[in-house]
């Protein structure tokens, strides 16, 4: 079943994303990339702008993966309420996230909104979590109805 695999991904490729993001934030690299959506290089990083431009990247791809989970929890067979709550609610918390990225480096890492980017970031991974192993248990169910 693709749902368990693809949420498997995005809860990996999220967990990575996070951890760069606390490289990003403890090495003081939060402004080294001062323009939005693009850094001052274009599309492509120099060395100057890696890090944060990583980091965007990843957020990028992690939202395609997320919303792709979410559209996957409303139409993967059997799927129940409880699946389709927890990859709405990621869906719509990584689309806030990404925003308030933008945010955040339109208001010079404001401490209020740094935090808030982290909150938002760990109830993101707990719904992408749930959504993991809601996937898994309708595997197993499946495997079940047809025995
Ligand atoms: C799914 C999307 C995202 C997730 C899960 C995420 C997660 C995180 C996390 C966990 C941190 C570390 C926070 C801390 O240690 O206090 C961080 C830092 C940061 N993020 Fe994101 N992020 C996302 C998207 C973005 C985007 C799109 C941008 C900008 C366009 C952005 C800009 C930043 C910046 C500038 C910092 C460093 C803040 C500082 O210097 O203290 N993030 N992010």
């Amino acid at each position: 079943m693709i749902l368990k695999y693809l949420s498997l991904v995005s809860l990996v490729v999220l967990y990575s994303l996070m951890f760069i993001g606390g490289y990003v934030s403890a090495a003081g690299l939060g402004l080294s990339c001062p323009d939005w959506p693009l850094c001052p290089s274009g599309i492509f990083p120099t060395e100057k702008y890696l890090i944060e431009w990583i980091h965007r990247f990843v957020a990028a791809i992690t939202g395609a993966l997320i919303v792709a989970t979410a559209i996957g929890s409303w139409l993967a067979k059997g799927s129940d309420k409880k699946i389709k709550i927890t990859g709405t609610l990621a869906a719509i918390f990584v689309i806030t996230q990404i925003s308030l990225g933008a945010l955040v480096i339109d208001l010079k890492l404001h401490a209020v909104l740094v935090a808030v980017h982290l909150g938002i970031g760990i109830l993101l991974f707990a719904m992408v979590l749930l959504t993991t192993l809601f996937a898994f248990r309708l595997g197993k169910k499946a495997i079940q109805a047809k025995i």
